[in-house]
């Protein structure tokens, strides 16, 4: 009954990724300022001076992360360990009044530390209570506490702002389309951050590299109810509005946080090894694929290990044109609701979330893994020669189209083009035939288990494989992720 999508997507890809121009934009690195310590020697000692460690000297935090595609993204000098967003949300009026509390951990002895923001007015800022100076500076929002911070000291920064959201055009996909706070077509406003746009509705340290837990407190119009990431805590009610709180109680990176404000039904299923709380908006009849969940859980479950978080949804928006694996959240825009992108955003709950990569140019390790989970799962249903039949039939169609990049080295300007998916799948195939299915899914979950709730670069996906199968397989990987030409696959 069930007809092969993979390449109807592909299709799809091709037609939305725009030409890649290589934007091969190297994301400056921040120098910072060296401090130099005048040690004092006595000239007669025959003994060897030795050099007295430096009294750290409080300096500036990077501006930014130097990630590999996008400059400017992501802070240094601390560590965000938590974030709560208390947000007063006003639908009619597009307005956000926010109090973010960021608790972090100094990394080096600061003397003044950024935050990434884009828009609103800030109000007040405070460092462990204390009215802190800031000033904005394009995307960045640069705070001087009133006392330098030493270095592994914990702090608490509170941002008082407001204003109205701003749909966001992020480079990754040229400028072409706007995500970030946005108002669906039936009057539900729902956030899409990925990859930069966090930052265009809370200050925030905007880089997948410093994951933190999350909690939220939105206060909605009564008429309608606020989700997000985790667990839904506690619902109060006042005059005129509704407080919903939410947490989400392991490391999540910020792209993935996600807010929907709207005239929402959320049906719960506990039949699973998951608690299941879908979002739907009132009236939406649910497709029956809906129903695969449980099994897609256990299909995962089985294969890679137990599901990550405490609570599995997904959450449907009218006037959202595709899907977005938000923490313990998937979104989907209504016309994506069927198996394929179930799975997909179900498998990305383990990589991309769980495990993340921490840069952007390994978005493989996010779009690939999803990517293959949707072959797994037809390869359950129709077969493992199905699978290859299409892993080769696709091979042989996008082969030397310069619209699918090699998945290890995505141009900045189309982050999601289709290389990183399907070629990314690839990878993972290739993989799979040199070492054989026990090694394979050895790697997939001794890679799950060791770097859970932490973040990777491909390198660390690799080690994986060669510990597991004990053997070298750089060749592999280096023509399978970064050459124009795809490789014909081992004969397995
Ligand atoms: N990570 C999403 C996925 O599951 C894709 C995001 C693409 N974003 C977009 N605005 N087209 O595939
Ligand atoms: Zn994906």
């Amino acid at each position: 009954m069930r007809k092969p999508l993979v390449l109807v997507g592909l299709v799809v890809i091709a037609l939305v990724v725009a030409a890649c121009t290589s934007a091969d934009d190297a994301a400056p690195t921040t120098t910072q300022p060296t401090t130099t310590t005048s040690s004092t020697t006595t000239a007669t000692t025959t003994v060897p001076a030795t050099t007295t460690t430096p009294v750290a000297q409080a300096r500036p935090g990077a501006a930014d992360l130097g990630d590999s595609l996008y400059a400017g993204i992501g802070n240094g000098g601390y560590d965000v360990a938590h974030y709560d967003l208390n947000l007063v949300i006003e639908p009619d009026s597009d307005s956000i009044a926010g109090i973010v509390t960021i608790e972090a951990t100094a990394t080096q002895a600061l003397s003044r530390f950024n935050l990434d923001l884009i828009g609103f007015e800030v109000e007040r800022v405070t460092v462990d209570g204390d009215q802190a100076e800031f000033t904005r500076d394009d995307a960045e929002l640069v705070i001087t506490p009133n006392r330098d911070l030493a270095s592994g000291s914990v702090f608490t920064t509170e941002i008082k702002y407001s204003g109205t959201h701003e749909p966001f055009r992020p480079e990754a996909f040229n400028g072409t389309e706007t995500i970030g706070w946005t108002d669906g077509s039936d009057g539900t406003e729902y956030v899409i951050s990925e990859p930069d746009a966090s930052r265009s509705w809370f200050p925030v340290n905007d880089h997948p590299s410093d994951k933190a837990t999350f909690t939220f407190s939105l206060t909605v119009p009564n008429d309608v109810i606020a989700i997000a990431n985790g667990t839904n805590t506690s619902v109060v009610t006042d005059i005129g509005s509704d407080t919903w709180q939410w947490s989400m109680d392991e490391p999540m990176a910020p792209y993935l946080a996600t807010v929907i404000v709207g005239d929402y039904e959320i049906l719960t299923d506990d039949t699973g090894p998951v608690p299941i709380r879908n979002a739907f908006p009132a009236g939406y009849r649910v497709p029956s694929d809906v129903d695969l969940t449980n099994d897609i859980m256990d299909m995962f479950i089985e294969l890679i290990g137990p599901y990550p978080f405490d609570e599995y949804g997904i959450a449907v928006v009218r006037g959202f044109g595709f899907a977005l694996e938000n923490q313990s959240l998937s979104v989907f825009g209504p016309e994506l609701v069927f198996a394929d992108v179930i799975v997909h955003e179900l498998a990305h709950q383990w990589f991309g979330n769980a495990v993340t990569p921490a840069d952007w140019g390994d978005i493989w390790l996010n779009e690939g893994f999803a990517t293959y989970a949707e072959f797994l799962w037809t390869e359950r249903q129709f077969g493992r020669d199905f699978i290859e039949t299409q892993f080769r039939d696709i091979r042989n169609a996008i082969n030397g189209n310069a619209n699918f990049s090699p998945p290890g080295s995505p141009p900045a300007n189309a982050l999601f083009n289709g290389g990183v998916y399907i070629r990314g799948a690839m990878v993972l195939h290739a993989l799979r035939l040199e070492v054989g299915d026990d090694a394979f899914f050895e790697t997939l979950q001794t890679y799950y288990q060791r770097h859970r709730n932490g973040t990777v670069r491909t390198a660390d996906f690799i080690a994986v494989a060669e510990e597991v199968s004990g053997g070298q397989l750089d060749d592999l990987f280096d023509a399978w992720l970064y050459e124009d030409d795809i490789p014909e696959f081992p004969s397995g």
